[in-house]
């Protein structure tokens, strides 16, 4: 049976980009594939301009490999309220216009949700990536979306087992969860050899595994003053004994500024720029230990398996604990969970189930198995590959 399935794949913020990339590439290798005959697939990429600096958005399409956007909602900075109602009011007529038969989400950014409102409201399908997880902190914006986009979403494809459980719990039937992996591990797992190349060390000045890496963007950390005071004399403290590389958000620069804290001229604390994709990934893996506030830090820390401290009371990733090497900490316990990591005394991790670069290629078998094409044909989809390269566009995706 000949079928057009057409697809909205939706990215706004920077730990979107390595989510959206193997999905996209799974969409073109199944179109591109004689053996699916039949099924065409249709994408669009939009990008609501959530993130629009050059190192927060540009940068990871040219390391990711992935085609310019087709559309650029260009909403940029704002309230949570102003943020969202741009995305929703730019979106809603897009959709009306092109009619897609899925919408994909990822993450839990304010595009996340403000894009699954929009289409639970029309009638459109969402398919929601890296659903169920909780932190069960409701302070978070994220979590708020994602409880609201995991609520609307029709299908919610989790990236651990710890998810399908909190879907459950929240009622959610089960025919609408399924288990697919992490896709962000597709992109690492795709993007290694790159990073492994990458000259950032020897930019820095850095040797392996003698130098610490950290990021910090969370409002909860660096949004008051007292509180990100502290956060810069606790690392210019571990600087006197150990390197502190810290690519600084512009949200945690921003804030510096605004309350006056001079981040010259501490020894050993090398504040830079946000890192590329590659760059990012290489210090990840060379680094002796990561002290960060991000969730995507986590997870690819895991799979590396190199020791993480995250400065949260909570995590929406406790798979990450459990089986990887991440521990949640404080500002009065960083010392000696930092000793700890230094004196070896911390477990080692393992890799959790289906965080194996193949992600992507259960993403798209449970859309198309859901969409009423039984066959996936998942054996012949592979790799997300290694790019690194520009994807050429398909000939149906219409630049804008
Ligand atoms: C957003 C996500 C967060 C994610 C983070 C990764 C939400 C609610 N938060 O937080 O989950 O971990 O992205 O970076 O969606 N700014 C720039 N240039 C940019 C983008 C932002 O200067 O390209 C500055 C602006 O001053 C802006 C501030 O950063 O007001 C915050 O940006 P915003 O997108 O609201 O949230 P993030 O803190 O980046």
């Amino acid at each position: 049976m000949s079928k057009k399935l057409k697809f909205f794949i939706i990215a706004g913020a920077r730990p979107n980009f390595m989510k959206v990339a193997p999905i996209i590439q799974q969409i073109r290798s199944y179109s591109s594939d004689a053996a699916n005959h039949g099924t065409e697939l249709e994408y669009r990429l939009i990008h609501t301009g959530q993130h629009y600096d050059e190192k927060m958005s540009d940068i990871f399409f040219a390391d990711l490999g992935i085609p310019e956007p087709d559309i650029n909602l260009a909403v940029g900075s704002g309230s949570h309220a102003v943020q969202t109602a741009n995305i929703m009011t730019k979106f809603e007529p897009i959709c009306e216009q092109e009619k897609p038969d899925w919408v994909v989400v990822v993450g839990d950014v304010n595009s996340t949700m403000a894009c699954t409102l929009v289409c639970s409201k029309l009638g459109i399908k969402v398919a929601h990536v890296e659903a169920g997880l909780r932190s069960f902190d409701r302070s978070m914006p994220e979590e708020v979306n994602r409880l609201v986009t995991d609520a609307l979403a029709d299908l919610l494809l989790t990236p651990s087992a710890d998810a399908n459980d909190n879907l459950k719990r929240e009622g959610i039937p089960e025919t609408k969860i399924k288990l697919v992996g992490n896709v962000m591990i597709d992109s690492l797992v795709a993007n290694l050899e790159k990073a492994r190349a990458s000259s950032i060390l020897s930019r820095l000045e850095l040797e392996k595994k003698k130098f610490i890496f950290v990021t910090l963007h969370r409002p909860s950390n660096v949004d008051n003053q007292t509180g990100l005071f502290s956060v810069i004399k606790v690392l210019g403290l571990i600087a006197k004994d150990m390197p502190v590389v810290f690519p600084m958000h512009p949200r945690t620069r921003k804030m510096c500024e605004q309350f006056n804290i001079l981040l010259d001229g501490v020894k050993g604390l090398r504040i830079v720029e946000p890192l590329s994709y590659h760059d990012s990934l290489c210090l990840t893996e060379s680094a002796r230990f990561i002290l960060t506030d991000s969730g995507g830090l986590q997870e690819e820390s895991t799979y590396f398996k190199t020791p993480c401290l995250t400065l949260r009371p909570n995590t929406e990733r406790p798979v990450t604990i459990e089986v990887g090497t991440n521990k949640l900490t404080t500002l009065d316990q960083l010392l000696p969970d930092i000793e700890e990591i230094l004196q070896e005394r911390r477990p080692a991790g393992q890799i959790p189930k289906y965080w194996d670069g193949r992600a992507a290629q259960r993403v798209l078998n449970a859309l198309l198995e859901n969409s009423g094409l039984e066959n996936g044909n998942p054996g012949n989809l592979g790799q997300y590959p290694s790019v690194g390269k520009s994807i050429d566009p398909l000939p149906f995706c219409v630049k804008k």
